[in-house]
């Protein structure tokens, strides 16, 4: 398992969040399989119809309300990591929801976005917001309606601070992927680039993904029981 000190980068998808009640994308009943992923996923998508492209995410960001939705274990299990590991440890997530901050993960990179943010298109600027979004809505920036959009990353856009997160693949020892079915680059490619540059990897994922063969090591199962184990594991080391 190597020593205490590592520099540890955790990704995590959807798969981390789907215990705690939050839809995966691309199960048979995934978030996907009812909706158009060029309809709301995408620029055009949004230029041609914001109404939809809005109802979309507010149903999306209403799950961050609900009672029933709370961190699991395996949120909880990253976050003690962070707290109690001597090395660094970073969670680079692809999901838009809250979960990992609920569960105290603070060295956090949303590179997909944040469901509970707006952005106004026309200063960049991003907003706490936790109510629906729609054409009326007002960015404090221009004082105007219809310049917010829903603060997500979409298919054909560039992830959030891809450069950062690029020098801490070069700079770790230990990758880890938890819950990503390998699909949708660059997310997709940080395991190959991470190994080539010397890292160890790691894959924690319930079903085979994409990339599963590539990893150093890959572990079969619910998030929820087998992050907590891989994270004790971790802090056992001497
Ligand atoms: N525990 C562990 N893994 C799980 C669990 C679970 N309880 N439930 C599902 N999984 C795994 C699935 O086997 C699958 O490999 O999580 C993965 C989820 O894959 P996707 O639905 O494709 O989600 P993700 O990989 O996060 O999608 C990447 O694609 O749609 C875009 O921008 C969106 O961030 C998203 C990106």
């Amino acid at each position: 398992m190597g020593s205490k000190q590592q520099n540890i980068v955790i990704l995590t998808g959807a798969g981390i969040s789907a215990e705690s009640g939050i839809q995966t994308f691309r199960a048979s009943d995934g978030l996907w399989h009812n909706h158009s992923i060029e309809e709301v996923a995408t620029p055009e998508g949004f230029a041609a119809n914001p109404s939809l492209v809005h109802r979309f995410y507010n149903e999306r960001r209403k799950q961050l309300h609900d009672t029933d939705v709370h961190p699991n274990a395996a949120h909880h299990a990253l976050a003690k990591l962070e707290r109690e590991y001597d090395g660094k440890v970073v969670v680079v997530t692809q999901n838009v929801d809250n979960l990992h901050e609920r569960a105290g993960s603070r060295n956090l990179i949303h590179m997909h976005g944040q469901l509970d943010k707006a952005r106004c298109n026309n200063t960049l600027r991003s907003y706490q917001w936790l109510n629906d979004l729609d054409e009326s809505s007002v960015c404090e920036c221009c004082s105007k309606a219809g310049n917010l959009r829903p603060h997500i990353v979409w298919f054909g856009e560039m992830p959030f601070l891809m450069d950062q997160i690029q020098q801490m693949l070069e700079d770790c020892d230990l990758f880890i992927s938890i819950g990503t079915s390998g699909q949708v680059y660059p997310a997709a490619g940080f395991s190959k680039h991470a190994q080539i540059c010397g890292a160890r990897t790691v894959e924690l994922n319930l079903d085979d993904s994409e990339t599963s063969a590539t990893f150093d090591q890959s572990i079969k199962g619910l998030a929820s029981s087998i992050v907590p184990e891989f994270v004790e594991q971790l802090l056992a080391v001497k």
